[in-house]
């Protein structure tokens, strides 16, 4: 086994970073908790053209076999109110979270300590354990709101990893682009992989 991460999914565009991102820290061989936010569920739906059950055990089941997941068996997916989930609490929760993408409403949340549901909740434990928080932020242009709530996170050590476009490594298409942020994110959380290696990562 290898690590233990938290995964949300909020209403912020981009899930289809989320999804490449949770296939590959199953192949990783990762435990993944899985937490939506109820917009995070519109969002998936409107992107990905789907219709994901909000019951946690159709949610897995939808996911697997609509992305083809492997090693699914590591795969927990919670209710965004279930406060008796694991990563709810300080003393059970993994060694790293991710908000891939995460809304500016969940930015702000966060950086303000507010946990008023379980996706929240979980960042806060992790911010208040010390423990590794990568916010995949995704908006544009940004107001002094939103910079300013990334700055007061960056400072308590947050990673701030906007999904920017990037054509350096030269990109065939948009799953170039999208291995690319899920590389940086694999990087950051430490997590040894054989993506393919871009100049730079
Ligand atoms: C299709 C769609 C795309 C959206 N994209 C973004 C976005 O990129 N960034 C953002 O901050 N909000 C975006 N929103 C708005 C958020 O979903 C909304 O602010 C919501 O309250 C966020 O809630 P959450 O943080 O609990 O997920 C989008 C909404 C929809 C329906």
């Amino acid at each position: 086994m290898n690590k233990s991460i938290v995964l949300a999914i909020t209403g912020a565009s981009g899930i289809p970073i989320a999804i490449e991102l949770l296939k590959q820290l199953l192949i990783l061989d990762c435990e993944v908790h899985l937490v939506f936010s109820n917009a995070g569920i519109i969002t998936f739906n409107h992107e990905m053209g789907t219709k994901l059950s909000i019951n946690p055990e159709k949610c897995k089941e939808n996911l697997a076999l609509n992305y083809k997941l492997e090693k699914i068996d590591n795969l927990f997916v919670y209710r965004n109110s279930d406060w008796f989930s694991p990563i709810a609490s300080g003393s059970s929760i993994g060694e790293s979270m991710v908000i891939c993408p995460c809304s500016m409403s969940t930015l702000a949340k966060v950086a303000n300590g507010i946990s008023d549901d379980l996706l929240t909740r979980a960042a806060d434990v992790i911010i208040k354990e010390r423990k590794n928080l990568i916010l995949v932020p995704r908006e544009t242009p940004l107001s002094v709101i939103h910079l300013d709530n990334m700055k007061s996170l960056s400072k308590l050590g947050v990673s701030i990893l906007p999904p920017v476009l990037t054509f350096y490594h030269h990109p065939k298409d948009i799953n170039d682009l999208i291995i690319f942020i899920v590389i940086k994110i694999l990087n950051q959380l430490d997590i040894k992989h054989n993506l393919k290696k871009f100049w730079g990562n």
